[in-house]
């Protein structure tokens, strides 16, 4: 039995290092199915459980049709593969952060400023691997973002693992009153307390959210391809991964607004309840009124009370005044 074993385990390790198969089966992991985690599948189920990869796979030998992350992971080595192909079934740990940094991927994602999603409001500080594997289970790293590829799956209000019909429906399935999900969990809020209420907000109320096609609009203008009519996502005001300013408001047109393209890149500082700066990237006037023709600081014009209070007429779930 043992020697039956041995030679079973020897056999996966002159296939592994050589990259030799003999039969014709699909493989489960491949660039072209999207899926890059290992199942009990795992050569036949002789690799399943063991957490070695060096022991049959060399660096030398594999990902020759990867050409994206061929050299990176060359570089970063063994501590890189679970990140990828998940655990195997052992504890390894899954790492993400050993590539996805400000000097390896500055830009995959962009990750500077103090503030980002680590599920502490308000508390400045910086993301774990732990924290990406909480959003990101199982991307394909082909350097395109895909919805529902490379989101992790959270189940809406009825419980089902529905696709995701935005980026917001996704940020929606934590941030509600009612469905939040197992672990992370959002108590002690005020109901009114965008957190949990912005749901409701988002689809009731707020300007970026459903569409109410009747405004007629005293400051009427957008940048880039923002249309009225249509719905602006989460992510194009706020940061997950990094910002400078609180509520998670994104700090320069570096990243998110996926709409407005500009080649030069503007800085976006909010100063309390003044939301100047962010406002008027989408925003501007094509009749200048009143504060209209004023810089915001970060070189672009066109909103009203510039530098002032936005909060008091315009916040999230606002229901008579003008909104957000
Ligand atoms: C005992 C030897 C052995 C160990 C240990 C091992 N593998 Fe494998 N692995 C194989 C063999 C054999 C194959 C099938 C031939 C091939 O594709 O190279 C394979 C296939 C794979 C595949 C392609 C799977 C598919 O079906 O498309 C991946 C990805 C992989 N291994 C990753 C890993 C990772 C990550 C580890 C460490 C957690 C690991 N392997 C540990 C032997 C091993
Ligand atoms: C950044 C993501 C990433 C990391 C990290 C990674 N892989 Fe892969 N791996 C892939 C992708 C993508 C494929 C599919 C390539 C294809 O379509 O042929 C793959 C395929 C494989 C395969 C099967 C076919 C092939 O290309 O050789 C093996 C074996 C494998 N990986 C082993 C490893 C091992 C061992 C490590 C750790 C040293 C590792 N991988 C780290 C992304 C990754
Ligand atoms: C709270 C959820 C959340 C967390 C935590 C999170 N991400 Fe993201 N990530 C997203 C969303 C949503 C997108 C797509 C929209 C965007 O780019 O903001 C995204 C996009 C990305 C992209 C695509 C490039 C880009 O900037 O658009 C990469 C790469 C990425 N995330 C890696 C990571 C890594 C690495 C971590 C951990 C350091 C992490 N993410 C943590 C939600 C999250
Ligand atoms: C070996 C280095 C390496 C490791 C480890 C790694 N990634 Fe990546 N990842 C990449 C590269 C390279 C890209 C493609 C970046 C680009 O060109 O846009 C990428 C892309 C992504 C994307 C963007 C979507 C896509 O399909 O391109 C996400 C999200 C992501 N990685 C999340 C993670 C998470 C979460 C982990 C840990 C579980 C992780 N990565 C581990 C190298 C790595
Ligand atoms: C897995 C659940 C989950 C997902 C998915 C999620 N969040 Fe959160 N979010 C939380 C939790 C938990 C907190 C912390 C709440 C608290 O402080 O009690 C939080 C906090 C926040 C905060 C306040 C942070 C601060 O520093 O003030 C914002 C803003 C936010 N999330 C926006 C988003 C957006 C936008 C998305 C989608 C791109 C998203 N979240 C996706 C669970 C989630
Ligand atoms: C047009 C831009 C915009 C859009 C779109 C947007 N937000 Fe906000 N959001 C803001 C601003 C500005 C604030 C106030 C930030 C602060 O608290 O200082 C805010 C506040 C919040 C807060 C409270 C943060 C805290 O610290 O308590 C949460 C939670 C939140 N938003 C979640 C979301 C979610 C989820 C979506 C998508 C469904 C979304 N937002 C869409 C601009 C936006
Ligand atoms: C990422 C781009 C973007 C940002 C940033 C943004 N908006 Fe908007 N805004 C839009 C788009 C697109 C619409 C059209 C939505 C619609 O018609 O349903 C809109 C619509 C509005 C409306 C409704 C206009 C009307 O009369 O129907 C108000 C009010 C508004 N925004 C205020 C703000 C305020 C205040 C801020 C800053 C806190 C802000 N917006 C930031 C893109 C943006
Ligand atoms: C006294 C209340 C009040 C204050 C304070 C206020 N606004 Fe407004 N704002 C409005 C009203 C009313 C509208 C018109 C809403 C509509 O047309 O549906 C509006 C509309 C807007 C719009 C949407 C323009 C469009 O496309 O129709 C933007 C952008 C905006 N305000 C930015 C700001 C900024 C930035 C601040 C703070 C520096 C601010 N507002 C402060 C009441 C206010």
């Amino acid at each position: 039995m043992l020697a039956n074993r041995l030679l079973m385990m020897l056999l996966l390790i002159v296939v592994a290092l050589t990259g030799c198969v003999s039969g014709g089966e699909e493989p489960t992991v491949s660039v072209a199915s999207g899926n890059l985690i290992l199942n009990e599948n795992h050569a036949d189920g002789g690799a399943w459980g063991l957490p070695d990869c060096d022991a049959c796979h060399a660096l030398s030998a594999i990902h020759k049709k990867a050409d994206l992350i061929r050299n990176i992971t060359k570089d970063k080595g063994y501590d890189t593969c679970a990140g990828c192909h998940g655990s195997n079934g052992t504890s390894i740990a899954r790492r993400c952060i050993i590539c996805h940094n400000t000097a390896d991927l500055p830009t995959a994602p962009r990750q500077q400023g103090r503030f980002s999603h680590h599920y502490t409001s308000d508390v400045a500080g910086s993301m774990d691997d732990a924290h990406c594997l909480s959003c990101h289970d199982a991307s394909d790293m082909d350097g395109r973002f895909e919805l529902n590829q490379d989101l992790k799956h959270y189940p809406d209000q009825n419980q089902l693992l529905t696709n995701y019909s935005s980026l917001s429906d996704f940020c929606l399935r934590c941030h509600n009153r009612d469905h939040q999900q197992p672990g992370y969990e959002i108590t002690d809020t005020d109901f009114y307390d965008p957190l949990i209420a912005i749901e409701e907000a988002f689809t009731y109320v707020d300007k970026h959210g459903a569409i109410d096609g009747l405004g007629t609009r005293t400051y009427a203008g957008l940048r880039g391809d923002y249309r009225y009519a249509s719905e602006v996502p989460c992510t194009d005001c706020h940061a997950m991964h990094g910002t400078e300013n609180g509520g998670l408001v994104l700090d320069s047109t570096a990243t998110g607004f996926s709409l407005l393209n500009e080649t030069q890149t503007y800085d976006v500082i909010t100063n309390g309840p003044d939301y100047t700066q962010l406002c008027v990237v989408c925003h501007l006037m094509e009749t200048i009124l009143e504060d209209g023709a004023t810089d915001s600081g970060n070189g672009l014009s066109g909103v009203h009370q510039v530098g002032g209070d936005c909060y008091v007429c315009h916040s999230h779930g606002e229901p008579v005044q003008a909104g957000m």
